[in-house]
């Protein structure tokens, strides 16, 4: 069910889509007429952007540093800000279907992610995806468990929860939770109050 919404939509076999978002909030953020080395490179390489093959994570942050270059960002800052950006360039489009169906409230939406996730694998077999596990909710708080075979990403997930808790009408703050070396890494959201 949620493969449709990625199957036969601009995001078919698209290994780029990440660097396309990329590209769109540098196009959406940077100041006006200030050269743009992501859409250079977006002209000169279309295959970054659209492309039936997958990309090498280099590729990847060779492309988020020109970002960040462009944007005056330190490259953390731009990680939390691209997290936020990606959930509002989720929401619009052919993927917004996919958002909605990964659940109505915040804990809902995190225990639904892997789902989200399971779609995009069977749309791009080639994906390392990561995997999200709701540890502890109250009407408060959320800690959740982030499982990757990636290092490093921990400020572009901080900045996704950020966007979710928008996304969800809550202000809010999102940190990790310190704890001994492990295989997952732990985040807290603590809900402040609704926006709504
Ligand atoms: C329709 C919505 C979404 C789609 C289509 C999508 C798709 C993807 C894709 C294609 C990748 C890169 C895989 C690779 O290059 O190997 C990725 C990575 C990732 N996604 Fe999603 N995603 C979506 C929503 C979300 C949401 C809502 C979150 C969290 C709130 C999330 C968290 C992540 C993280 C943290 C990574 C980095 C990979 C890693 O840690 O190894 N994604 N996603």
């Amino acid at each position: 069910m949620l493969a449709d919404c990625i199957y036969g939509s601009e995001f078919d076999s698209m290994y780029g889509m990440i660097h396309k978002a990329i590209a769109e909030m540098v196009y959406e953020q940077a100041p006006e007429g200030l050269l743009d080395p992501v859409a250079e490179m977006k002209e000169g390489r279309p295959d970054l952007f659209f492309s039936p093959s997958m990309h090498s994570d280099e590729i990847t942050l060779e492309i988020m540093s020109c970002a960040a270059t462009t944007l005056g960002l330190p490259m953390e800052e731009f990680m939390i800000r691209f997290g936020e950006f990606w959930i509002r360039f989720a929401d619009r489009g052919p993927l917004g279907a996919v958002m909605q169906m990964a659940g109505g409230s915040l804990a809902e939406f995190i225990s639904g992610l892997d789902q989200i996730h399971v779609a995009v694998r069977e749309a791009l077999p080639s994906a390392l995806l990561p995997k999200f596990r709701l540890v502890e909710a109250s009407a408060t708080e959320l800690v959740f468990a982030y499982i990757s075979q990636r290092t490093g990403l921990e400020p572009f997930v901080c900045g996704l929860f950020q966007g979710l808790l928008l996304r969800f009408g809550h202000d809010g703050t999102v940190s990790r939770v310190l704890r001994e070396p492990d295989h997952e890494i732990w985040f807290r959201v603590i809900l402040e109050r609704s926006k709504c």
